[in-house]
């Protein structure tokens, strides 16, 4: 059911109040705080188990709102809030000093964004500040598309749940370092890395490793309970077979060109052959393959194009780090 009104005011007398609201945006449920309010972001890393220096993003009501939160934001960066605002660009720009340290996880930069969902615009404009959210998981877990992820993982630590339906998007923003003279991409996500290219009329590197992984724990992110393997799309099925003879329980994303193949293993999806719809349903799979008791996914890479750079990057992470690194 979407939130009403009524929903909507009430979230944001919970968010003055200091209190956490979860949200739809256009690419997860985010786990919302009064970006300016220390005390209530503080609880939003205490929900999620997150470390303290991962920062968080400030979502905003409009792009005429950004220079009341970060500085000496680059011609540039105004170029990309302009052409894909409100949608899936997050910006990391200077932080401007309404922004607490808390918020930033103690960095002079600060990420932003305008969301591209009608309950989280209404939501921003109803509240009138600035909503520092999170993805709305446990750190290191998949992140929520459905209201129903968002309660089955985190329930009544959040006082107050908004649900917009499905996410159209289905995996997190693109989020772009503006804060140089040459932007970059730090995660590959909603906004594909082709259409800011355009915009920029430029090529755009992808740093995508400059997350913080803290030794021995947390080896990987986005990450479902049961492991995850990497292999060449024409041997997915003969290694999802030979682990489930192994005694696995199997879950296995087939590639879209053997949809047609019989799979012996304890749980089968056919990845769409589109990737804006395998994007939106990746992290439901995920999801539903732990529901069913799978203790290993096996999956292949989809092309690094388009939306398949974001789903590749999430897979990627998923598995975790190989064992040489
Ligand atoms: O689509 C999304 O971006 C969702 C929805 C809820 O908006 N949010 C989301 O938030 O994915 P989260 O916290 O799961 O990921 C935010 C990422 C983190 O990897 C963090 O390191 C990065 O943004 N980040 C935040 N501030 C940064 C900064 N100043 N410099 C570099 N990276 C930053
Ligand atoms: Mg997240």
């Amino acid at each position: 059911m979407t939130a009403t009104t009524s929903d909507i005011d009430k979230a944001a007398g919970v968010l003055r109040a200091g209190g956490l609201v979860a949200f739809p945006t256009e690419t997860v449920y985010g786990l919302g705080a009064d970006a300016e309010d220390p005390a209530a972001v503080t609880r939003v890393f205490q929900v999620k188990g997150r470390p303290p220096t991962h920062p968080l993003i400030v979502h905003i009501a409009g792009v005429e709102h950004l220079s009341d939160w970060a500085e000496d934001v680059p011609a540039t960066a105004l170029l990309l809030a302009e052409r894909f605002w409100p949608g899936p660009l997050t910006l990391v720009l200077r932080r401007g000093r309404r922004v607490p340290l808390a918020t930033t996880g103690g960095l002079e930069t600060m990420a932003v964004r305008v969301p591209g969902h009608p309950v989280a615009l209404a939501l921003l404009s109803a509240f009138g500040g600035g909503v520092a959210a999170p993805s709305a998981n446990r750190f290191g877990s998949v992140s929520p598309t459905t209201a129903g992820h968002v309660r089955a993982e985190l329930g009544d630590a959040v006082d107050f749940l908004l649900d917009g339906g499905p996410c159209e998007v289905g995996v997190e923003s693109t989020i772009v370092d503006a804060t140089g003279d040459v932007p970059r991409v730090l995660r590959p996500g909603g906004v594909t890395r082709e259409d800011l290219q355009e915009v920029l009329g430029r090529p755009l590197a992808v740093h995508s490793t400059s997350q913080v992984r803290v030794p021995g724990r947390h080896p990987s992110h986005y990450a479902p309970r049961a492991q995850v393997v990497l292999v060449e799309p024409g041997t997915v099925i003969a290694e999802a077979e030979r682990a489930q003879d192994l005694g696995r329980q199997v879950g296995v994303l087939v590639p879209p060109s053997f949809a047609d193949a019989a799979v012996k293993a304890h749980a089968v999806v056919t990845v769409p052959g589109s990737p804006a719809d395998y994007a939106r349903r990746l992290y439901g799979f995920l999801r539903e393959f732990d529901q069913q008791g799978c203790d290993l996914i096996v999956a292949s890479l989809p092309v690094e194009e388009g939306l398949g750079l974001a789903i590749a990057n999430r897979l990627r992470r998923a598995a975790g780090p190989r064992p040489a690194e």
